[in-house]
């Protein structure tokens, strides 16, 4: 290999690496994106959950693969590959790289309703995602310990300092 092959090799990894965001940035430049739409209002989780697991005229809904409940993970519909958590509360790595993001959505997006998703769907859909809460509990939530009794003798030891 040569050195500039090199080089550029470990410049790209420093760049993309570089490149991970939290979910708040990558949503907030969909919303920059979306305010250059006329009549834009914001996004709204609801309108993005009612998306998310409708079908757009196609077989799939964005829930067929991701399921309904998006603090689970998912099962692909055509190959059955596990798909992890969509929420970024089940699953930290969701919305961290804007080029997996944007992929994502545009193959996913035509998968589901022929076309790409505007700036608007995929705002909604990204609001119902973080918004979406608690994990469901699978199993039996475990006992709470008794708090344990504080220990008399811290108290005692003033009492008797005080006369
Ligand atoms: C045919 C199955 C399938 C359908 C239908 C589907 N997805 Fe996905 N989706 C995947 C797979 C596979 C991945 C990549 C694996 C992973 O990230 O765990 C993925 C990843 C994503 C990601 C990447 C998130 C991240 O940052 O990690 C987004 C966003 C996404 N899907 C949105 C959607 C939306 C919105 C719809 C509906 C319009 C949809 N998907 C429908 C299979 C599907």
């Amino acid at each position: 290999m040569s050195r500039t092959l090199i080089a550029l090799f470990c410049l790209t990894s420093i760049v993309s690496s570089a490149f991970a965001e939290t979910p708040a940035e990558i949503l907030a430049t969909i919303k920059a994106e979306a305010a250059n739409t006329a009549g834009f209002q914001g996004f709204s989780a609801a309108r993005g959950e009612t998306f998310f697991k409708a079908k757009h005229g196609g077989e799939w809904s964005c829930s067929s693969c991701h399921t309904d409940n998006p603090m689970n993970s998912g099962k692909h519909a055509k190959t059955e590959k596990v798909i992890k958590p969509m929420a970024p509360k089940a699953n930290e790595e969701r919305f961290t790289e804007p080029k997996k993001v944007a992929k994502w959505f545009k193959r996913n997006c035509n998968d589901v309703l022929d076309r790409e998703c505007t700036a608007q769907e995929q705002g909604d859909v990204m609001s119902y995602l973080l918004a979406v809460g608690q994990p469901v509990a699978a199993a039996p939530a475990p006992v709470a310990k008794p708090v344990e009794a504080a220990p008399a003798a811290a108290h005692s030891s003033h009492k008797h300092s005080a006369h």
